[in-house]
């Protein structure tokens, strides 16, 4: 690895930098660490490395010192360059950022960021009791190995009761504890599918749910959702299951992050009966099932249709109760939970009994939470449509009926670029494409509404102010696409 660069070196790397496209007319200092920042940012000038001296570089610049005193003094200031006296001055990355192993920028926690990247709640007042009850219960365990593959009974028979009590008689023994829902999908591709095999998935759908995927090396096909509240098309969702028979389907009907939207029950029926007649094993994500707004009526669970053993059905504490926990569950056969227990020693053995405890006391007071949980969802929500409103009413949303998120049309294909902008005055998004496979979803924006409204107001005042200053930008104005030949 580079250690240090030479004037010359850094000068041919710098190419034409005082004449960038976007200068405009900015001073030479200003251009110089501009260049120096993009260099960075595209991984060209490597991180840690030692920049030449400032007199080596104005010689090969053929600029001032002190234009290159002020260009340096510029990169301390934004955070992408150490300096030490007598030493020199070494290339970094903003506070707020770090790189990881696969070369990408990840952001450190920061408490002033206005985190819009995570759709997920601060942790309910009932918890701290909750993991207080928890560890006066744990004696009860102490005298085992600790060691329960499927999940402390206590849990698992909470768990079996909601979805009995939501029409879907379940016995304990169909169900399997896991760290969170992701680890569910995760144990559930590992058995259902071979590497290389077809699954069908919603687009946009969930971004680690497309990782867990990848990690497969899954054969992809997306059924695209609409915008707008009919999401599924029930004749193509259908017609792609026949004509592709994928191994697997992941689907997320209730509250679709990042959509919001709810598969009416018909659909629901016709699905699994198609995923049966050619062959598909459904997972079925219920992570956001207990967050209808507005007294929505939540259909009949997928797995209710299930006549065959093909519906797998995920979820867990995270959207309702708090990620922190790491708890979710699977609902299948008895049999399958068996299998899935054998093929989860190879993984992780077992989850935490300690956090399980808080998981049954958190079941326990379950509607008293997740009612004040609907209650400050909708007026979250109410508050970021609001600003949306007001602020940006060129974009198109459509009024989700549950679960944290809404799935914004922005007025042109610029949802990465925004995404970029806003972390600059502190605020975190997640840009379409991340919901996607293949760099479309440039119009769209994940908007979570899980901040309190007063964060969700500035977030958008601040998203609303970064989107002007787009255009400001000189770039050209969005329009429809082209063809391109
Ligand atoms: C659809 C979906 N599935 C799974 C997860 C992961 O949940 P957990 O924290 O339970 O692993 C999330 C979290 O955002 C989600 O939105």
């Amino acid at each position: 690895m580079v250690s240090q660069v030479r004037g010359v070196q850094l000068a041919r790397l710098l190419g034409q930098w005082h004449a960038l496209p976007g200068r405009r007319r900015s001073p030479d200092y200003a251009a110089l660490a501009g260049a120096v920042r993009g260099l960075l940012a595209d991984g060209r000038l490597p991180l840690g490395v030692r920049l030449p001296a400032e007199r080596d570089l104005a010689e090969a610049l053929r600029i001032s010192r002190t234009t290159v005193t002020a260009a340096y003094r510029e990169l301390r200031d934004s955070g992408h360059l150490a300096s030490r006296r007598g030493a020199g001055s070494w290339t970094m990355l903003p506070g707020t950022h770090r790189v990881a192993p696969n070369g990408l920028w990840i952001p450190l926690d920061d408490r002033d960021m206005l985190d819009l990247g995570v759709a997920a709640l601060a942790a309910p007042p009932e918890l701290l009791p909750a993991a207080r009850a928890a560890a006066e219960d744990l004696p009860r365990y102490l005298n085992g190995a600790g060691y329960h593959p499927i999940g402390i009974i206590e849990l698992r028979e909470a768990v079996a009761q909601r979805y009995t009590e939501r029409g879907l008689p379940t016995s304990p023994d169909q169900i399997m504890v896991t760290n969170g829902t992701q680890h569910a999908l995760d144990l559930v591709l590992r058995l259902a599918l071979a590497p290389g095999g077809g699954v069908l998935v919603e687009s946009p759908s969930y971004p680690n749910a497309l990782a867990a995927l990848a990690a497969r090396r899954a054969r992809i096909t997306t059924h695209g959702l609409a915008a707008d509240a009919d999401g599924w098309d029930a004749d193509l969702l259908l017609g792609t299951l026949r004509q592709v028979r994928p191994r697997v389907g992941y689907l997320i009907p209730d509250f679709q992050n990042p959509t919001g939207h709810l598969m009416p029950a018909e659909l629901r029926e016709r699905l699994v009966a198609t995923a049966h007649a050619v062959g598909t094993d459904l997972v079925i994500d219920e992570s956001f099932v207990d967050l209808p707004l507005d007294g929505t009526d939540l259909p009949p669970p997928t797995a209710s249709f299930d006549r065959h053993s093909r519906v797998v059905s995920i979820g867990g504490m995270s959207k309702p109760f708090w990620g922190g926990l790491r708890i979710g569950w699977i609902r299948s056969s008895a049999p399958q939970v068996q299998r899935l227990a054998a093929a989860r020693v190879g993984v992780d053995m077992s989850s935490p009994v300690l956090d399980q405890l808080v998981a049954v006391h958190l079941l326990d007071v379950a509607p008293a939470i997740v009612a004040a949980r609907r209650a400050q969802l909708a007026v979250q929500r109410d508050a970021l449509l609001g600003a949306l409103a007001a602020r940006l009413p060129e974009w198109r949303v459509t009024m989700p009926r549950g679960g944290v998120t809404l799935w914004a049309e922005l007025d042109g294909p610029i949802s990465s670029a925004l995404a970029r902008a806003a972390e600059e005055v502190g605020v975190r998004l997640a840009p379409g494409p991340r919901f996607g496979l293949d760099g479309t979803l440039e119009r769209f924006l994940r908007l979570p509404f899980t901040l309190p409204v007063a964060d969700l107001v500035e977030a958008v005042g601040r998203i609303a102010a970064v989107r002007y200053d787009l255009d400001r930008a000189g770039q050209p104005r969005w329009r429809e696409p082209s063809v391109i030949a």
